[in-house]
């Protein structure tokens, strides 16, 4: 019998994170303070000191507290699954697995790190956090983890994304938290982005923007953030360290990982724990791709350099691969990957060599989903579905080259609430957006100069 499913018991659940800064080849460059411009920590008003810490330790393990590892329970560990259906439909030697973050109770990989944050702000005794959502998946995790530990949330969410799919702020609304589009009335940054034009379909950069102001004007309320920053990409590491155990019992070592990036956690959360074998020499020839789209090809077009992570420059200033944090990008169904710029960590591994990148146009990524759900059957969510279609497509190289390789698909979600994106693919409405060279160009014109850098 074929065995598809590795499970791992709960008792097995890694009890640790894995913090790659304590492995890293050279460290990574200070984040800058928006104003001085000088290195900095995360704003403290805005950040709990817990996760202020987990930001620059350069402990190679962090325990997770027990009360994080109860709730981890109610939907982990996750399951590792071998794709052979969809194998055998490419025809391909290549071993296909795929590590599925989709059955927790959001839906996605986001609850790892919302549930810890919710943890840590609840302990140092905050009220009400902030945050911004593109897909709305993020919103309805952290939702969920503020709901776990009796927190208020205010949700500002991307407005393209907010009218495309109701459903999201229903579920964040059921599990207790108010959500508005963004732009919204409610902030300064959202009126004056409304006023210059009312049309603005909105960002993740916005939506940080107005997340973080209305924080800053509260002192009961911390703000939070699903991903990019170091602490986030650690607390999804739970996920690579899960899946190191179960390909083990599949008796297997991914030859290619392949993730989607949005802001970089969920496939940081895979792709971490298994880095440091290509960084300590014992895997050298492992290839780690990250795919994001045509349409905000951040780590593929942009430039490396200073930037803010928020389009009114309140958030701290990273080095990373960016568009511009004015850059708007088209209005893609992965509203998660619509972000300019891209985790520090994923960032700063791709100028050192050890991680590629990829670009991928909707309608490929979405005739890759259709494939996998005529497959395997189950319904992924657009982002997933850009490095489905890479897998997809190292998959038949390997048929050409008569090549065995493993290939290990860091899956992110579901996607039973973007069943409007896949009608409008099914029916053919759905169209590409070609690389907006014009607006990054405009975009990158107001990079913020750092001194001494
Ligand atoms: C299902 C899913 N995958 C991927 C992403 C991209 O974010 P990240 O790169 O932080 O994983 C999102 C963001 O909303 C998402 O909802």
């Amino acid at each position: 019998m074929e065995r598809t499913m590795y499970f791992l018991d709960p008792k097995d659940m890694p009890t640790h994170w894995y913090n790659i800064q304590a492995d890293l080849p050279e460290p990574l460059p200070p984040l800058r303070h928006p104003g001085t411009k000088e290195p900095t920590r995360l704003p403290p008003p805005l950040f709990p000191e817990a996760l202020n810490e987990q930001e620059f330790s350069q402990e190679r393990w962090i325990e997770i507290p027990e009360e994080v590892q109860e709730i981890y329970r109610t939907w982990r560990p996750t399951v590792l699954h071998r794709a052979y259906r969809l194998e055998k439909a490419l025809d391909t030697p290549a071993k296909i697995f795929y590590k599925y973050e989709g059955t927790s109770q959001a839906g996605s990989h986001k609850p790892n790190t919302a549930v810890a944050q919710a943890y840590y702000n609840k302990k140092e005794g905050v009220k009400r956090l902030t945050t911004e959502t593109g897909a709305g998946q993020w919103g309805s995790a952290l939702s969920m983890g503020c709901m776990f530990f009796g927190l208020e949330l205010k949700v500002y969410m991307v407005k393209i994304s907010y009218n495309q799919k109701p459903y999201r702020r229903i579920l964040m609304e059921t599990w207790g938290a108010k959500c508005v589009p963004s732009p919204s009335q409610d902030t300064e940054v959202g009126r004056r982005i409304l006023a210059e034009d009312p049309e603005c379909t909105g960002s993740l950069g916005i939506a940080i923007s107005e997340a973080v102001e209305d924080a800053l004007t509260r002192d009961d309320t911390k703000y939070s953030l699903g991903s990019v920053l170091n602490h986030v990409l650690l607390h999804q590491t739970i996920v690579g360290e899960e899946t190191r155990k179960q390909m083990e019992m599949a008796d297997a070592y991914p030859d290619i990982i392949v993730g989607c990036i949005g802001g970089g956690s969920n496939f940081a959360g895979q792709f971490l724990p298994w880095i440091r074998d290509k960084i300590s020499g014992a895997k050298p020839d492992m290839r780690i791709i990250c795919v994001e789209p045509t349409a905000a090809p951040s780590i593929t077009k942009g430039p490396y350099a200073w930037d803010y992570g928020d389009v009114a420059g309140l958030a701290p200033i990273a080095l990373m691969y960016t568009l511009g944090h004015t850059f708007v990008p088209p209005p893609i169904h992965a509203g998660g990957l619509r972000y300019h710029g891209m985790a520090p960590i994923i960032c700063h591994l791709h100028k050192l060599g050890l991680v590629e990148a990829r670009a991928e146009h909707q309608l490929a990524t979405f005739k890759a989903g259709v494939t996998f759900a005529r497959t395997e059957g189950i319904i992924s969510a657009p982002e997933p579905c850009h490095n489905i279609k890479v897998a997809i497509d190292e998959a038949l190289r390997c048929r050409e080259a008569g090549e065995s390789k493993t290939i290990l698909i860091a899956h992110s979600g579901h996607g039973h609430f973007d069943l409007a994106a896949y009608d409008e693919y099914l029916s053919g409405r759905l169209q590409d957006y070609e690389y907006p060279e014009e607006k990054v160009k405009e975009a990158l014109a107001f990079l913020p100069e750092v001194p001494n850098a």
